[in-house]
């Protein structure tokens, strides 16, 4: 069977609820506090996983009780966290995030999720993949070795899946190397310049993003669902109508379940409604990892 191979970031969010966010000097009354797993790649490797694709997880954590938690949590979920390094003297990355009226705001310490190098995840890589086996990768690791890690997953005959998020550029030199290129229209505009909002916007923000290389490319839309090409047809999935508790990792369910229908050779349409449905569930719960729907639960309408 494929196996979903994830690098990416595992930062513990210290999550807080607020009626209203604070001016400049300002404090306010804040509610719901959690502290729970989180990280892009964190994320996309409990979707794949709680999906039922066997997963496998690339990264970087600190020997502090933030990692030691992240570990447990991950391996609990089934994800392979065998090659995950634990530095001696870095701190686990943690996201602070502030959720008001459903939408939030993220503020990142990377920490350890910047350790990571590229010969540190060719070596996994080399020892690990399968042709054919799905490599997701994000932004919240250190540029250069994201960079290189889809280099190396496609000349291992991998299928690479790139979510440029928080949104920086991709050199043009990259594109090539990527199978399934998902971005937000945040991250669809700063890559393209066009921020895609109706279809005709989306069809040239794809369309500018393939000719630099990329084979397939899919814009997440949030309320408004998604986009995608298949050859040179756009076609288009609409979310569900769902009550918004919290947003947080709705991407990156997205994309762990578009990984993990991959991995079992399911048509790109059919794992997109299942995504879809996926990422509905985790907005309507709140936190990141934890709010994360299992297989069970993601049949589409
Ligand atoms: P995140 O909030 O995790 O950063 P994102 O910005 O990467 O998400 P979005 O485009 O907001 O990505 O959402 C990804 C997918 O999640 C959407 O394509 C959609 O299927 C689902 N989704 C997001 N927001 C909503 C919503 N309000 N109602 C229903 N589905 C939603
Ligand atoms: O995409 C959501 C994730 O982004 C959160 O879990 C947080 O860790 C931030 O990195």
């Amino acid at each position: 069977m494929k196996q979903v191979i994830v690098f990416g970031s595992l930062n513990m969010d210290l999550t807080i609820r607020c009626e209203r966010m604070p001016q400049q000097g300002e404090t306010v009354e804040g509610s719901n506090f959690l502290s729970n797993p989180g990280g892009k790649g964190g994320n996309q490797a409990v979707a794949a996983a709680k999906f039922g694709a066997p997963t496998r997880m690339i990264a970087c954590v600190g020997q502090d009780v933030f990692g030691k938690k992240l570990l447990e949590v991950l391996c609990g979920y089934r994800v392979d966290c065998g090659e995950v390094k634990v530095s001696e003297t870095g701190q686990t990355g943690v996201a602070v995030i502030t959720c008001h009226e459903g939408d939030n705001r993220i503020i990142l310490s990377s920490g350890t999720n910047h350790e990571m190098k590229p010969a540190d995840v060719r070596e996994v890589l080399q020892r690990i993949a399968a042709p054919g086996d799905i490599f997701v990768t994000q932004y919240e690791c250190e540029q250069n070795t994201v960079l290189a890690s889809l280099e190396y997953a496609r000349e291992l005959g991998m299928y690479t899946i790139f979510n440029p998020a928080p949104a920086k550029i991709i050199p043009e030199k990259y594109y090539p190397f990527i199978d399934l290129l998902v971005v937000n229209q945040t991250e669809a505009k700063y890559q393209t310049g066009i921020f895609p909002k109706e279809e005709e916007s989306c069809k040239q923000a794809i369309e500018s993003m393939r000719r630099l290389g990329a084979k397939q490319v899919m814009i997440t839309l949030g309320s408004r669902g998604s986009i995608f090409n298949i050859g040179d047809t756009m076609h288009s999935i609409p979310a569900q109508r769902v009550e918004v508790v919290d947003t947080t990792a709705a991407g990156d369910t997205f994309i762990g379940v578009l990984a993990a229908c991959l991995a079992e050779d399911k048509e790109l349409e059919e794992s997109v409604r299942f995504a879809t449905k996926a990422a509905a569930l985790t907005i309507m719960r709140y936190g990141a990892q934890q709010a994360i729907p299992y297989r069970e639960e993601c049949e589409p309408n």
